[in-house]
């Protein structure tokens, strides 16, 4: 494959997003063909059309300015949409970042492709120094090496973007579970042929899959008790659990399928995840691998809404979100395929799911409530002490005072040594952290064993 990496960061050369996205290379250079070029001045260099025009995936890379993208970003896809075919481009996006709002940029970037009619596949926010050895302060969300989570990202967007080009599809590993989660509050044909058509596409693909219809469990709605809090018991007596384990227990993929009603998907998928939050906080649904699929007469707005509120969520859960279907009408099977296929390639790549602005800033809050409510959640602040969310954050050693540009020119170069040493050392193979372990656990032993 040939990839195009457009750094975009003003620091170009001593740029932690370059030195990271130089790791890309490392690991896939012997399969792929790399070009680097850097475009920090807003604008595409004329002397890259063509590489451009011959890249099958572009990788767009930058740091994050003040919760966005970088103001020279505005004219550089100006300049883009002015010279460039943009058209049905496989494009994707890295960015490092100290993961404050790191979503925002992401969007920007979405919305750009988009609007071009590109062919976008979510990007990567790492931490700015997340490529390199793990160090004391890394929270629990953050257990694996950062390398991990690049190189897993970038298989699973090299394998979609190659099925876009080629149409060439991988299958699924053997034992790859899949559940369907009919979330339609009543059954109709359509629907019914809907899950269908899905069923047959992940059998087709070789995976052992189970359809589960929401509206067969007994499910009462959260009324606010806080014994989760306290306990960590639901005092709803009914059929939460089973749905539960019914739902996760074995299953590698998960796809939600429904109508999407205000943004959200239905009135018992609603209280699955106001009852199953609590779940989440404590990392009990382990890496599962996501796709919505979504029916119904909505707006472009409403589909935004559900997708912030799901990368929310996803980020408590430990969930890797596919794709958002939006399968209305007659984009119906074109969309709902390559949804898809994105699972299968996540699969296939053992894809980590993602740390990023909602995974760090929700369970430091959450840790912090468990610190100032201790007598009413004891079991959250035993949790979030033993996990590490409490400890004291420590200082990176290479950070120095900045006065002026000199120093400042020092201390980016100085920034960019441990990068280049770990390069240097990184074998070629690295080895890939199993995942799903805790799968075959029934929840009621999970919360056993915290
Ligand atoms: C002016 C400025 C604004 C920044 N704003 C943010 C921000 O809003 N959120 C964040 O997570 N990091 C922010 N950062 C941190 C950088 O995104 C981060 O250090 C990044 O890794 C730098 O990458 P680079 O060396 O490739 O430019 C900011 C850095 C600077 C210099």
């Amino acid at each position: 494959m040939k990839i195009l990496v457009i750094n975009c960061s003003p620091k170009k050369e001593t740029s932690l997003t370059y030195k990271s996205s130089l790791f890309l290379k490392k690991y896939y250079g012997k399969e792929d063909e790399f070009k680097y070029i850097f475009a920090a001045d807003g604008r595409f260099p004329e002397e890259n059309y063509e590489d451009f025009r011959n890249a099958d995936l572009v990788v767009l890379c930058s740091s994050l300015y003040h919760f966005s993208i970088h103001a020279q970003m505005i004219h550089l896809f100006s300049d883009m949409e002015k010279n460039l075919i943009l058209s049905e481009k496989c494009m994707t996006y890295l960015t490092t970042s100290a993961h404050n709002f790191d979503q925002s940029p992401h969007t920007t970037v979405r919305l750009f492709a988009e609007r071009n009619n590109m062919y976008y596949l979510e990007g990567l926010s790492l931490a700015d120094v997340s490529v390199l050895p793990l160090r004391k302060e890394c929270s629990p969300k953050e257990k694996f090496h950062g390398i991990e989570e690049l190189y897993t990202w970038f298989g699973y967007t090299k394998d979609c973007a190659e099925m876009r080009i080629s149409g060439t599809k991988k299958k699924l590993k053997a034992e790859a579970e899949v559940t369907i989660l009919d979330t339609y509050e009543t059954e109709t044909a359509e629907n019914q042929e809907l899950i269908a058509e899905i069923k047959r596409k992940y059998e087709s693909y070789g995976g052992n899959v189970k359809v589960i219809a929401l509206r067969n469990y007994n499910l009462k709605p959260c009324i606010g008790c806080n014994a989760c809090y306290t306990d960590w018991q639901c005092c709803i007596k009914d059929e939460f659990e089973k749905a539960f384990n019914d739902i996760y227990m074995d299953t590698d993929i998960l796809v939600n399928v429904g109508e999407m009603r205000y943004g959200l998907l239905s009135y018992q998928y609603k209280i699955m995840h106001d009852r199953q939050v609590q779940y989440g906080r404590r990392n009990f649904i382990d890496e599962t691998i996501v796709l919505f699929i979504c029916t119904g007469d909505f707006t472009e707005q409403e589909m935004d809404c559900f997708r912030e509120h799901e990368m929310g969520l996803q980020a408590m859960q430990g969930f890797f979100i596919a794709d958002f279907v939006n399968a209305k009408d007659g984009s119906m099977y074109l969309n709902v395929s390559d949804g898809i296929y994105k699972t299968v390639a996540a699969y296939d790549n053992d894809v980590l799911p993602p740390t990023n602005y909602y995974t760090i800033s929700l369970n430091r809050q959450f840790a912090r409530l468990s610190v100032e409510l201790k007598p009413f959640t004891p079991k959250d602040f035993e949790y979030y002490t033993k996990t590490g969310w409490l400890d004291e954050i420590q200082t990176f050693p290479v950070v120095r005072p900045v006065h002026s540009l000199e120093e400042s020119m020092h201390m980016l170069k100085m920034r960019t040594i441990p990068y280049d040493e770990m390069l240097e050392k990184l074998p070629d193979t690295v080895q890939i952290t199993e995942r799903r372990a805790e799968k075959h656990i029934p929840i009621s032993e999970r919360k056993r064993k915290v």
